[in-house]
């Protein structure tokens, strides 16, 4: 418990939206909880306070050098009314990965989950019911301090907003239509694709764009080295089934570490169905298409959960993958996390914790 907080309550609790008004990150709850960091004072003046707009200096190092990271995790309300948080210690862990590789100062994980866990209980009656909803929880670090040389920021913003979502993919579990990338790059090795900071989303716009414009969701990210080795899928971590085994690229230093690529990986393992973490080339995913070995591949991620992949288009070879339709792996995984997380589904790994 963090002994200096402060709590400043709403006076008129705003209209929440309607279960199928939500979408995703459209509607923010009540209230939101800001921290302060200087250099002479370290991390301070902890407070919740009713959600509202924040006033940054317009030299502050976020908007020039993206000195900035983010995390992202659900809460979900069970039919007996508990609040569940999934594997919170994972997200927070990562989140002090990311502000090691920007150069932000460290957060401690036990202290951040129990201001977490209070916020979640001012605003708990934001927390949808209705199945494939939850509470989307966004904390992130900004560097504010007003200064142009390029260093590390002197003084820090760290706030935590939450959103009542539905789906991330209008799609929902429907597979969607991906093309694959081949001009633009996510990240390199040695660059910032592991941390989960701002730049990597900026620099993903251009190709999501285009993609959009050819009428497909997402793009399929190849290494920036090569462009042969597949590394992720829009903004989450990808897996395909061939003949049987689940494949997905090996962390490599430009791929997210994801909480549920951990989680999906568990679960199989958990199941005695073979998993394999390696390099996986487009022109191996291809032939195994061609051969008829490939039988399912979906895309993992706190927002979307898991989300299948129905068609791929590379250099204008479309591969449709199982009819287009939802594979059976994907449905069983996604109904399983689902459950897990909403209390439905027994959670043999002691993910859950309760908030
Ligand atoms: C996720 O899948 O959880 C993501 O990282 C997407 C998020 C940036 C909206």
């Amino acid at each position: 418990m963090l002994q200096s907080l402060k709590i400043e309550l709403i006076k008129t609790k705003k209209q929440k939206p309607a279960a199928d008004q939500l979408g995703f990150g459209n509607h923010f709850t009540d209230h939101m909880f800001i921290m302060d960091y200087s250099v002479d004072n370290g991390w301070h003046n902890s407070r919740i306070m009713p959600y509202q707009p924040i006033v940054l200096d317009p030299a502050a190092k976020v908007f020039h050098y993206g000195q900035t990271i983010f995390e992202g995790l659900k809460a979900y309300k069970t039919d007996d009314g508990r609040i569940l948080l999934f594997r919170p210690q994972k997200n927070i862990q990562r989140m002090n990965r990311s502000n090691e590789r920007l150069s932000v100062p460290e957060l401690d994980v036990e202290l951040t989950i129990d201001v977490l866990k209070q916020l979640i209980a001012v605003d708990q009656d934001w927390i949808p019911t209705a199945p494939g909803t939850s509470l989307y929880i966004r904390p992130f670090v900004i560097a504010t301090q007003p200064a142009l040389g390029v260093a590390p920021s002197t003084h820090y913003q760290f706030i935590i907003i939450m959103s009542p979502v539905g789906a991330y993919y209008t799609e929902g579990v429907n597979p969607v239509k991906i093309f694959v990338e081949s001009e633009y790059v996510r990240s390199v090795k040695g660059g910032v694709g592991e941390a989960k900071t701002a730049g990597n989303y900026a620099a993903g716009l251009k190709a999501q764009e285009i993609a959009k414009e050819k009428g497909y969701s997402q793009v399929l990210w190849l290494d920036g080295v090569h462009r042969k080795y597949i590394e992720e899928v829009g903004s989450m971590n990808v897996f395909f089934k061939i003949n049987g085994t689940v494949h997905t690229p090996m962390l490599n230093g430009s791929i997210l570490d994801g909480v549920t690529r951990n989680s999906i990986i568990q679960l199989l393992k958990h199941w005695n169905i073979p998993i394999e973490e390696r390099p996986i080339t487009i022109e191996e995913l291809y032939e195994a298409s061609r051969k008829g070995e490939l039988e399912e591949a979906f895309g993992t991620g706190t927002a979307a959960v898991i989300s299948p992949i129905g068609e791929l288009n590379w250099q204008e070879e479309k591969l449709i993958i199982n009819g287009g339709l939802t594979g059976e792996l994907s449905k069983k995984l996604y109904d399983t996390l689902t459950g897990i997380q909403m209390g439905k589904v027994h959670d043999p790994f002691g993910w859950m914790v309760e908030a």
